[in-house]
């Protein structure tokens, strides 16, 4: 898994910084046992893509905010993923042993450590965003706003429709519901987040948070290629799990050409609720095309 150069270079310059924030977020007391302290650093700080988080302090940004205000959140969010990681790749649900190029965390530790190390992440980012987003209004909003987003109507509901639903069984319709919540929710959420830490204005957050759907589904759509069409190597995690699983996949359901098709078309929708920023959304409209031309 190569991460060390996958973003234009202004972006890029952002990931060591998310990467040092992220360590100094992961540093225990003695109460909290080694094993899961360790197992918590060891799925948190593994060489991720960051996307989310790099979407949380771009969106601030580009609204006029400073990156500084906006790191907690970008962790805060990253924390997120990082659980629904872990338990994703239980036993119980996808059941894979490679993660960001290394053992999953229910192989290299166990599987009760995984789940609570998964447990342990997300209270770690609803803690980070109530003690460090100022003012408290605003940290308020971003507690809701991730809740949401993070919960039974959107990832997690997804993750069980996910788990719940055969090929045979659903349509396009569903299919763009299961991706939207399990994967969309937390994109669109992140540029929410750096929306509503720069003070953006309703147009900007609402446009925001547009892209962040559309960039959502277009993502997970390209997962689903990559899994069908992608290098385990370049991953770090296995390719062609899901037909074997019987996911319910794009192109399970309309085949890989269409959904590259579907793909290009979702991330044109996303950068074109980008209008009202002009070229100060450059670098989300490179994040859109990133989204679809990336191989890992
Ligand atoms: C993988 O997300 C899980 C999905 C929602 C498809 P990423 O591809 O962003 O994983 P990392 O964070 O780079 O490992
Ligand atoms: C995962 O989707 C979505 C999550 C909320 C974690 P997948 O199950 O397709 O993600 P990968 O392919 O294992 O990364
Ligand atoms: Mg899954
Ligand atoms: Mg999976
Ligand atoms: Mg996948």
């Amino acid at each position: 898994m190569t991460t060390s150069t996958l973003f234009p270079p202004a972006i890029e310059a952002y990931r060591s910084r998310i990467d040092a924030e992220l360590q100094s977020y992961t540093r225990f007391d003695s109460d909290c046992p080694a094993k899961l302290a360790e197992a918590i650093r060891y799925c948190l700080l593994a060489p991720g893509k960051r996307l989310r988080p790099l979407l949380v302090l771009v969106a601030t940004e580009i609204c006029g905010g400073a990156i500084e205000a906006a790191l907690p959140a970008a962790c805060a969010v990253e924390m997120i993923h990082n659980y629904s990681l872990v338990h994703d790749d239980l036993p119980a649900m996808d059941d894979d042993d490679l993660r960001r190029g290394r053992a999953t965390c229910h192989v290299a530790f166990d599987e009760a450590t995984a789940v609570l190390a998964g447990d342990a992440l997300i209270p770690m980012a609803f803690k980070i965003l109530a003690q460090h987003i100022q003012p408290a209004d605003v940290a308020i909003k971003c507690v809701a706003a991730l809740a949401d987003a993070a919960g039974p109507s959107q990832l997690v509901g997804g993750q069980a429709d996910d788990l719940g639903f055969q090929f045979a069984e659903a349509d396009l319709v569903t299919l763009e519901r299961i991706h939207q919540r399990k994967t969309g929710a937390l994109i669109s959420v992140s540029l929410h987040l750096g929306a509503l830490i720069a003070g953006a204005d309703p147009e900007k957050l609402q446009s925001l948070t547009e892209y962040g759907k559309h960039l959502g589904l277009a993502f997970q759509i390209v997962d689903d290629l990559l899994d069908l069409q992608g290098s385990q190597a370049k991953m770090g995690k296995k390719a062609g799990k899901d037909a074997g699983m019987g996911k319910l996949t794009y192109p399970a359901l309309i085949g890989a050409e269409q959904s590259q098709h579907r793909a290009e078309q979702t991330s044109q929708a996303a950068v074109d609720a980008l209008a009202c920023f002009g070229d100060a959304a450059e670098p989300l409209r490179l994040l859109a095309r990133f989204v679809i031309e990336r191989n890992q």
